[in-house]
Formats: C-alpha cells, sequence, structure tokens
C-alpha cells in the first residue's frame, strides 16, 4: 500500500478565519493570526478600526512602529499626515474606516541603537493576511475604497498594478471581489511617500494626495 504525505495546509490568514462577518469578531480572531511569520516579531495584530457603517475604507500598507505598540493604524507620522490631509479634503476622519493590507509590522533594528525600521511586506505577506482585508471589505461594504500606495493596491489589483497612471481614476474590481463592485474603488500614493518627498517638492506631493482624496469624497 502506498502511503500519501499528508500536504501542510497553505499558510494564510484564511486559516484563522472565523465564519462570520462581524467586524467585531473578525478582529477579534485576527489577534490570534498566524497566518504568516510576521507575528513574531511584532508585538500585536494591528486590525482595521473606525464605524462598522463607514462609507470610506482607507487602506494602508502595514502598521508602523507606532501602530504595533499602540495596536491601532495610523496613529504615528505617516497617520498624522493622513488626517491632516483627510481635513483638507473635507473628510471627516472619524466617519473613515482605517486598514491596512498586512496586521503586522514588519521591520529590522537599525544598525545601531533600538530603532526599529520599516520593512516592505512581501508578496507573500500581502498575500496571506488578505483574507482579513477581503472580509473587512465585505463586512463593511463601503461605498468608497481608497488604497493608499501600491501595496495597498496591490492586494486588491494584483503585482502588475502601478499608481502612477490610475491614481485619483475609479478603478475596476478584479472579478474576484464581484460582492464589492458597487463601491467605487480608488488607488493614490501613501501618506509616508509624502514624508519622505524632498522638502522642496513635498507640498506638491501633500496637494496631488488631497487632491486624489476630494475626488474619492465626491462618489461618496
Ligand atoms: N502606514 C501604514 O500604511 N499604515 C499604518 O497604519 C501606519 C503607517
Ligand atoms: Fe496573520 Fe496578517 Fe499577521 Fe501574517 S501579517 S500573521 S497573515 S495577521
Amino acid at each position: 500500500m502506498t502511503t500519501h504525505p499528508v500536504r501542510p495546509s497553505r499558510p494564510g490568514a484564511q486559516n484563522f478565519l472565523p465564519a462570520t462577518d462581524s467586524l467585531e469578531l473578525l478582529a477579534r480572531a485576527a489577534a490570534d493570526c498566524r497566518g504568516c511569520e510576521l507575528f513574531r516579531d511584532a508585538t500585536q495584530t494591528v486590525f482595521g478600526a473606525g464605524p462598522s457603517d463607514a462609507e470610506l475604507v482607507l487602506i494602508g500598507e502595514q502598521p508602523g512602529d507606532a501602530e504595533d505598540k499602540q495596536g491601532v493604524p495610523f496613529v504615528g507620522p505617516a497617520g498624522k499626515l493622513l488626517r491632516s490631509a483627510l481635513k483638507s479634503a473635507e473628510i471627516d476622519v472619524g466617519r473613515v474606516y482605517l486598514t491596512n493590507a498586512v496586521k503586522h509590522f514588519r521591520w529590522r533594528p537599525a544598525a545601531s541603537g533600538p530603532r526599529r525600521l520599516h520593512e516592505k511586506p512581501s508578496q507573500g505577506h500581502v498575500t496571506a493576511c488578505r483574507p482579513w482585508l477581503t472580509h473587512e471589505l465585505n463586512a463593511i461594504r463601503p461605498k468608497v475604497v481608497v488604497a493608499l500606495g501600491a501595496v495597498a493596491a496591490q492586494s486588491i489589483l494584483g503585482s502588475k498594478f502601478t499608481l502612477t497612471h490610475s491614481r485619483g481614476q475609479q478603478l475596476d474590481w478584479p472579478a474576484d471581489y464581484e460582492s464589492l463592485s458597487a463601491s467605487a474603488l480608488f488607488a493614490t500614493i501613501h501618506p509616508s511617500a509624502v514624508l519622505r518627498t524632498p522638502s522642496l517638492e513635498r507640498a506638491t506631493a501633500m496637494e496631488a494626495l488631497i487632491a486624489d482624496l476630494a475626488i474619492a469624497r465626491q462618489a461618496l
């Protein structure tokens, strides 16, 4: 008799997903997610935050140092800039649901000192974490979704998507997001990209982010 090796289950958040569309229960289950190795070096899962009936969902890349410590998305420097941009675009941040493509902080130690430096999540991490994002979106069914930066946009639109020609335009959902086809999808730059822009051009980059957010607001 031949024996077949047991195939290990595919890694990813789907192994930890409860059968529910309650955001609260999803958040609770995500706290124990071990769908990829990023949980090991992070403090905690940073799930999305905001009203469950939000009409606007903004998706970032992954939590940063401050978010990892506090357990809340967009509370560090990029979050501060994002809140300022939202205000300028006349969007009430209290009515927005903020989340990330990847729910654990990926970092590497600085060459010296205790600082933890942001490291971009790999395609594998984005894929592993995607079930949390799709279930958040399906639980909320917002009118408008804005991906902030290429990592968030590629989580939804695939790894070939580039921001350059598509920012600030309404985008088509891929077939596997059919349940969200009534929502308008946009992509723009990540607030961290504004922070990284050399100071002479930073105001222009900020204005472009605000303009893209204002376009998204008009779709509400
Ligand atoms: N950058 C992100 O993409 N998300 C956060 O929550 C914070 C910084
Ligand atoms: Fe799970 Fe996402 Fe954290 Fe990986 S990054 S352990 S998939 S919640």
